[in-house]
């Protein structure tokens, strides 16, 4: 094994509209990366101009996963079926356990100005898709900051860095790893990363550098596993550090559900058309 990390591949996203109308660049769950286990979809938002965003994500179900939701800039209000309402907005993250069902919609809390941020989908295995939905959700201000020299701070909302900074975040199926690291240029970060998880950077300002190959913002790089991880900022630069333990399960997805068989997808869809979704969460 590799003692530095790598970059196996790297994509870019793809301009794609989902919601109601809502433009938005796919990394991950596009044609050039269609997941990473055990990451099943990655979004990257990001306009000021509003005509972007104001559709939002109206009423829609999830099925036998996790979504992830971490504002850069802006509010967003999230809604369910089974009555939990909230508003997430700059730096504040929502880690949505979907597990067997739940019906919610992410709408903007405003009409102007800019909207930034992430939504990640994380797989849940077999043996946990049929859980009881739950959310945990954090403020930025009670989300862990490790501060590095040179300015370099890493915000840990999962995880832990080989400092011992640990994240807010609690996740026993992926064991996961999410950071926000922002370096000033001309920097150099060195950390670890399980060398059994998978494990991808997306930079969304500026430029990086890994092993002597460059990514600039709006790149995501799936990283070859190795026992350390060193990055050098080309520029002033904000990236996505994310890691997850992969479950090698067979994966069928329709849409907003993800099980591991079309005959689970079948009997999702059965449950939403008979309003059975949510059950036996369901408040009536
Ligand atoms: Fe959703």
């Amino acid at each position: 094994m590799k003692t530095i990390n790598t970059i196996n591949k790297t994509i870019t996203g793809r301009a794609t509209s989902d919601g109601n109308g809502v433009n938005l660049s796919r990394l991950i769950g596009s044609a050039s990366l269609s997941e990473l286990d055990p990451f099943l979809l990655l979004d990257h938002f990001g306009s000021d101009d509003s005509a972007d965003y104001i559709g939002g994500f109206p009423d829609h179900p999830h099925r036998g996963f996790e979504t992830v939701t971490y504002m850069l800039k802006g509010k967003m209000r999230h809604k369910d079926s089974v009555g939990n309402e909230g508003v997430i907005e700059d730096g504040d993250i929502q880690w949505m356990t979907a597990g067997s069902g739940i019906i919610h919609s992410e709408m903007p809390e405003q009409t102007e100005g800019e909207m930034s941020g992430f939504q990640l989908w994380v797989n849940l295995p077999k043996s946990h898709k049929m859980t009881p939905p739950k959310y945990q959700e954090y403020k930025t201000a009670d989300i862990p900051v490790e501060h590095r020299d040179g300015g370099v701070y890493i915000k840990i909302i999962a995880g832990q860095t080989k400092q011992g900074t640990q994240g807010v975040i609690k996740n026993d199926y992926v064991h996961p790893n999410y950071w926000d690291v922002n370096m000033p240029a001309g920097n150099t970060l060195t950390d670890h990363l399980p060398v059994d998880h998978n494990a991808f950077i997306y930079v969304y300002d500026g430029m990086i550098e890994i092993n002597e190959e460059s990514l600039k913002a709006g790149e995501l790089a799936v990283l070859t596993a190795a026992e350390n991880l060193q990055v050098n900022s080309l520029k002033d630069a904000r990236f996505l550090v994310v890691t997850g333990q992969p479950f090698k399960e067979p994966v069928a997805r329709y849409g907003p559900f993800v099980m591991n068989t079309m005959d689970e997808i079948n009997q999702a869809l059965q449950d939403f058309r008979d309003n059975k979704l949510t059950t036996p969460n369901r408040r009536t």
